[in-house]
């Protein structure tokens, strides 16, 4: 069950080897979570995975597999995982989507990468959210906590398929968090600027940047306080604010 500061004993991670995951893994096992789900599509990767969340301290630690480009297969993906977290730990406390594929500019051109990276930031993850949530809100209790992005906040020239994708995740989660009030089921989304994982390697740093230990302790904390949005820095909530009042031709000159 969540404790009265709000951090989970049972987590479903979808995307189980995102780096930021494993930084969130870490800082709720050294708080109170026992139980860890990973999902993911490389087996290799989970299983080093699973080797971290264990050595820090979580006792029951399953995988399961799932490809997002599978989208028919999201809701079978999220009964497995649900089916995990019930036999070691009676049930799950938050779902962490972390599932997401970043575009780069010189991709922007190929139909093939477009449908790549929409299916695997919005496609999969829109759909295996609506059946987690309705796995939930069948418990009757328990946290969905979406990695969503200021990029979904304005669109840039750099990543605009990406930030699109992220745009309909946010909008989408927005939704969820309206459509489950009063069923004791609660949608956190989680707004990061640029974070240095494997997902980013390569780009210069942007405005607006933190690590993966600054989002776990922010995704922390939000659980604690609930914040249905947790901005990493937060900061970003105002820079982003302003950002969407400034005119194309300026925001274009932006560096990031
Ligand atoms: N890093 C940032 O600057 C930043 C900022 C804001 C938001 N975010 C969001 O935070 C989340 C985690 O990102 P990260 O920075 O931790 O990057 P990451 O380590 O690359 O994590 C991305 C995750 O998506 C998984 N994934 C991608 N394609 C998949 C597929 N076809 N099937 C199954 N899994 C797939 C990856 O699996 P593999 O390990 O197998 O590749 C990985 O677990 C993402 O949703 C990202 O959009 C990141």
């Amino acid at each position: 069950m969540i404790d009265a500061l709000g951090q989970p004993q049972s987590a479903v991670v979808l995307g189980g080897t995102s780096d930021l995951a494993g930084a969130i893994v870490q800082a709720l096992v050294r708080r109170r979570c026992r139980s860890v789900v990973l999902a993911g599509r490389d087996e290799q990767r989970l299983a080093a995975s699973a080797a971290t969340a264990s050595a820090a301290g979580a006792e029951h630690v399953s995988i399961v597999r799932f490809d997002a480009l599978d989208v028919g297969d999201a809701a079978r993906a999220v009964d497995d995982a649900f089916a995990a977290a019930l036999d070691a730990a009676g049930g799950v406390d938050l779902v962490l989507l972390a599932v997401g594929v970043l575009s780069r500019e010189r991709e922007e051109l190929d139909p093939a990468r477009t449908a790549e990276v929409v299916t695997a930031t919005y496609s999969w993850p829109a759909t295996a959210l609506t059946r987690a949530a309705a796995l939930l809100r069948e418990q009757g209790y328990g946290r969905i906590v979406v990695l969503s992005s200021v990029a979904a906040m304005r669109v840039r020239r750099q990543n605009f398929v990406y930030a699109s994708a992220k745009a309909g995740l946010d909008t989408f989660s927005v939704g969820l968090s309206e459509a489950l009030r009063g069923t004791g089921v609660a949608v956190q989304i989680v707004r990061p600027g640029r974070v240095p994982t494997k997902m980013t390697e390569g780009l210069p740093s942007a405005p607006m940047s933190s690590t993966p230990d600054a989002v776990a302790d922010a995704v922390v904390a939000g659980l604690e306080s609930g914040a249905p949005v947790i901005w990493v820095p937060p900061a970003a909530r105002w820079a982003m604010g302003l950002a969407r009042l400034v005119p194309q031709a300026l925001w274009r000159r932006v560096p990031g």
